[in-house]
């Protein structure tokens, strides 16, 4: 449909058809015009594949037998990955069984930066670096909108952490905002071309961000040029006339007093009041509704062109497994007990009830009905066949439901309860449980834990091999509520220490989607593997890794502090904040504040051991432009494998300021390639940096600058192991 057709459009629609165009009126849909061939606009979350069905005027799942989906790892074990290709795969198969699923707009991707290890959504998003955030989000953007469904990139903007999420007033310095925490939406815009952008439920300097007209209207459409939807979060409009002026073209909520919604009847009447200048006020809408049909169209909603789509064909899961297998980072192997051998492994203890659980059901939005998951215990069994005996030992006792909105009878709308609570108690599991019953609980499941402990060890005695699989649930990670530590939960610190001491061979593998406090055991332990919630594939894709059939090559894509008061946001910002939260740490985030302030991690950003090994050599930089408008720089370098294993390595470019006129960080990830090379292959590697590798935010000027001078080029294999360096001189 071309411009002018959608222009004659509008003006045949009357006011109350605009108005109900862009505001909810189920959970998941806004209406639409069926005299003038407008159809609905149906929405559904979420990052690791397509939400079951609801009720359309409840959060209540329909329970029916056609909405088990594919399970997709979540985006950090996706962004662990560092492959841009999978990136890409897996944006199109959640873009593809979207449309096979009746959407228009999946919820998704979700790419907040990781300021603290204790955001609760951290396993939502891809990580603490804006640079391999852009990246990724990209291709997944990409791989989305191919299938005819908009993407809805989230969530816009600093909406770092659960605590007070609905109401928390962002206080952060423009220079970090641009450096840090709005690339990755420039890039899903600019470059991925994303049709939707979702508001997060915080403030920024005192106004939502859901009518926040300096990021919708002033970034978001006169910087950047998006021609797309802007979705509220399911909540996140509070103001009639900031939701007309700002920016905002579809208010979504999780009530179902659809008409009582601050762009329904409240504009309808604000508009009739006269208290905004009629041509101002129709100028307005009639903005928000050229936004989506101007989406509808480029989705062929509007022409009968439409790709069908289609979900769970058998040949996606493929893809499936090679992201799981990739996202898997290896992060100690000493006396190279990794890889297990198959043949010498007749007897098997697994111990850690991470072996056994599947974590689709949880973590609120982003909850999947998964048409299968594979657990790890499953995938070992799947792997190791008939002639190996595996025994399981819990290790611990978890008969948490790994979902803090599970209906369980207290609600038939758990996610509208979780917007009801006030900013204190989302802090903490909406439990309904009175203190002694909590502290019954607690009794009990002592008792389990020394039962379990006790079994665990016993059976460790004698066992060929033992692996322990243990880590966090989505009663930890989870939408509404921040982590208070990093500690692992379940008293499994005593359990692991405990088995390490019977058994110092034992593997250490744990299930999460963010980092945890290991200082109790890691220095007795040989062996880390650390997987993320990596998809129905993942308990395969996990077995595979520990016996060899795959080579880990997966990276951290955020830090590990060793504790969570190591942590920038605690150090020097404020987290979680209270009706306020200053981000005092500025563009020191993550690696930029370990790496320049020298405080050591457990594991930094970056860091992925495999079963063979790499040497990247040679680095030489030549600078090809070299002007106040244009700088760019080619970057060369060898890579070898020098083991007897193929694999993966993550070739890392890091740019450093020699001497910079504004404190900057030590170093920042400008460029990375995974490469794959068989044993004794050697292989030549070039890369551009273009201006914007050495740029920082200039507020005066309010623009981004390259200063002239000198700057390091660092090849790396992580944030803490420069590997090589060279120099470049721009003299404008
Ligand atoms: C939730 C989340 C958002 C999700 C939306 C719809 O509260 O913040 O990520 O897409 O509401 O469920």
């Amino acid at each position: 449909m071309t411009k002018e057709k959608i222009e004659e459009l509008i003006s045949q629609l009357t006011l109350q058809e605009i108005i109900d165009m862009i505001h909810g009126n189920g959970c998941f849909c806004t209406k639409g015009v069926e005299r003038l061939g407008i159809p609905p606009f149906v929405t559904s979350d979420g990052p690791r594949g397509v939400r079951k069905d609801f009720e359309n005027d409840a959060f209540k799942e329909l329970g029916l037998s056609y909405d088990y989906v594919s399970y997709l790892p979540c985006n950090t074990a996706l962004a662990a990955t560092w492959n841009r290709e999978l990136a890409y795969a897996t944006g199109k198969l959640l873009g593809k069984e979207a449309r096979g699923r009746g959407k228009d707009m999946i919820l998704a991707p979700g790419i907040n930066i990781m300021r603290t290890p204790l955001c609760g959504r951290s396993f939502e998003y891809m990580g603490e670096d804006p640079y391999l955030v852009s990246e990724m989000v990209v291709p997944v953007v990409q791989g989305i909108e191919e299938n005819d469904v908009s993407s809805c990139v989230k969530h816009f903007a600093v909406n770092n952490q659960e605590t007070r999420r609905l109401d928390v007033d962002v206080e952060v310095s423009e220079r970090a905002l641009r450096e840090l925490y709005l690339p990755g939406f420039e890039a899903a815009v600019k470059k991925g071309k994303a049709k939707g952008v979702m508001g997060a439920y915080n403030k920024l300097r005192g106004m939502h961000c859901c009518h926040n007209d300096y990021l919708l209207i002033d970034i978001l459409r006169k910087e950047w040029g998006f021609e797309g939807i802007t979705v509220s979060d399911w909540g996140g409009v509070h103001d009639t006339e900031e939701a007309l002026m700002n920016g905002i073209d579809m208010e979504m909520s999780v009530t179902n007093n659809y008409d009582s919604y601050y762009m329904a009847n409240p504009l309808l009447e604000l508009i009739e009041s006269g208290a905004v200048e009629q041509k101002t006020a129709y100028a307005k809408i009639d903005e928000k509704v050229r936004h989506i049909l101007h989406v509808m169209n480029e989705l062929h909603m509007l022409d009968g062109k439409r790709k069908s789509g289609t979900y769970n064909d058998y040949q996606d899961k493929a893809v499936l497994r090679q992201t799981a297998r990739e996202s898997v980072v290896l992060l100690k192997n000493n006396n190279h007990i990794l890889p297990l051998d198959k043949k010498k492994i007749k007897k098997l203890l697994v111990v850690g009830e991470n072996a056994n659980r599947q974590h689709a059901p949880g973590g609120g939005s982003a909850e999947i009905k998964a048409l299968y998951e594979i657990t790890p215990l499953m995938g070992l069994h799947m792997l190791l066949g008939g002639n190996t005996q595996i025994e399981y030992q819990p290790g611990y006792f978890n008969d948490d439901i790994g979902n803090i909105w599970a209906n369980t009878g207290e609600s038939e709308n758990g996610q509208a309860d979780s917007l009801n609570q006030d900013g204190e108690k989302a802090q903490s599991l909406p439990s309904t449980e009175s203190k002694d019953q909590s502290e019954e609980k607690l009794k009990h499941q002592k008792e389990m834990n020394e039962k379990y402990l006790k079994e665990a060890l016993e059976a460790a005695k004698d066992a060929d091999a033992v692996i322990y699989v243990g880590g966090l649930t989505h009663d930890y990670d989870t939408e509404g509520q921040d982590r208070n530590d990093m500690k692992l939960p379940y008293e499994q610190d005593r359990l692991i220490s405990e088995l390490l001491k019977v058994r110092p061979d034992t593997v250490v593998t744990l299930v999460a989607g963010s980092p945890v406090d290991m200082a109790a055991w890691i220095d007795s332990a040989d062996t880390l593997v650390y997987s993320w919630y990596a998809g129905m594939e993942g308990g395969i894709a996990l077995a595979e890794v520990l016996f060899g059939d795959v080579n880990p090559s997966g990276h951290l894509p955020e830090s590990f502090p060793v504790t969570e008061s190591d942590c920038p946001a605690v150090v020097l910002g404020e987290f979680p904040g209270g009706d306020q939260v200053t981000y005092g740490e500025d563009i020191f985030v993550g690696y930029r504040y370990y790496d320049t302030y020298d405080v050591p991690t457990a594991f930094p950003f970056g860091y992925g051991l495999s079963y063979t090994d790499f040497v990247m050599t040679g680095i030489r930089a030549e600078v090809l432009e070299d002007t106040a408008d244009h700088k760019s720089v080619k970057v060369s370098f060898d890579i070898s494998n020098i083991g007897d294993m193929a694999g993966a390595a993550v070739a890392q470019v890091y740019v450093a300021d020699k001497y910079p006129k504004v404190k900057k960080a030590d170093k920042e990830l400008k460029a990375f390639e995974k490469l794959y090379l068989e044993p004794g292959e050697t292989r030549e590697v070039a890369l551009i940096l273009e201006k914007d590798a050495f740029s920082y935010f200039d507020e005066e000027s309010h623009s981004f600058q390259a200063d002239a001078g000198s700057y390091m080029i660092m090849l790396a294999k992580n944030a803490d192991e420069v590997v090589d360096v060279t120099e470049v001189e721009f003299t404008s």
